[in-house]
């Protein structure tokens, strides 16, 4: 693997800190279910990155009702007030293996820190993860145009951060990150199965596989 000097590492947050898929997955399938939509685990996968309301919008496409704008704003919100009740139960139990010991190796060897997630959750999931204060910037996914696989959200982190996308790592368990961090021109690691995630310049199972010296120069 080629090593390069990186001055920032940008971490995505549903499956890559705190596996919050399920949470997802259980307020997703209500909805679903009250529309007469079959949603599975691999439906769930799909959606795995994808902003809210992209998410709601494949769902519904499987029903063969029509929806109003205003029929869908009350179906999200019904799912994230379901959502949000489920994170308001986390604690720094839900911390995936390696993730605290991954921030502080990054943060010990003088790199930036960054966090690009969709979710407009992700406040509130670092704050009951008690990891706020481990990143120097986080994006506030309100504030973003387009989601993933779109770059928007790393190259905002990257500016943030004061570093150029070349020197920033990636960090990604959705095939729409790993595209949109390879496409802001950044090293993409990939938390999950090589066979999934093609398009990332290296994959490891999860965080506490996390080694910043297989990186850097
Ligand atoms: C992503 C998750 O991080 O955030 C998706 O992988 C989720 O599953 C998306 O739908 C949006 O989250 P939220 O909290 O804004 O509904
Ligand atoms: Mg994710």
């Amino acid at each position: 693997m080629k090593k390069h000097p990186y001055q920032a590492v940008i971490f995505d947050l549903d499956g890559v800190i705190t596996d919050t898929a399920r949470y997802h997955f259980i307020a997703w399938q209500r909805l679903a279910c009250s529309q007469g939509v079959t949603f599975d685990e691999a439906f769930n996968e799909t959606l795995k990155g994808i902003d809210r309301a992209t998410s709601l919008d494949l769902i519904l496409a499987q029903s063969n009702k029509t929806y109003s704008a205003a029929e869908k704003a009350a179906l999200s919100d019904a799912k994230n007030d379901e959502y949000v009740q489920l994170v308001a139960q986390m604690s720094a139990d839900d911390l995936l293996p390696g993730a605290v010991q991954a921030l502080d190796a990054v943060r010990a060897a003088g790199l930036k820190i960054g966090l690009a997630s969709v979710s407009k959750n992700a406040f509130a999931v670092l704050a009951r993860l008690g990891i706020t204060d481990k990143f120097d910037y986080v994006v506030d996914a309100a504030l973003i145009t387009r989601g993933k696989p779109d770059p928007e959200i790393f190259l905002k982190a990257a500016a943030a951060l004061g570093v150029a996308p070349a020197d920033c790592l990636g960090v990604e368990d959705a095939v729409a990150g790993v595209r949109a961090i390879k496409d802001a021109g950044m090293f993409a690691v990939g938390i999950g199965a090589p066979d999934v995630l093609t398009q990332a310049d290296d994959v490891i199972a999860g965080l506490d596989a996390f080694d910043l010296n297989r990186y850097m120069a």
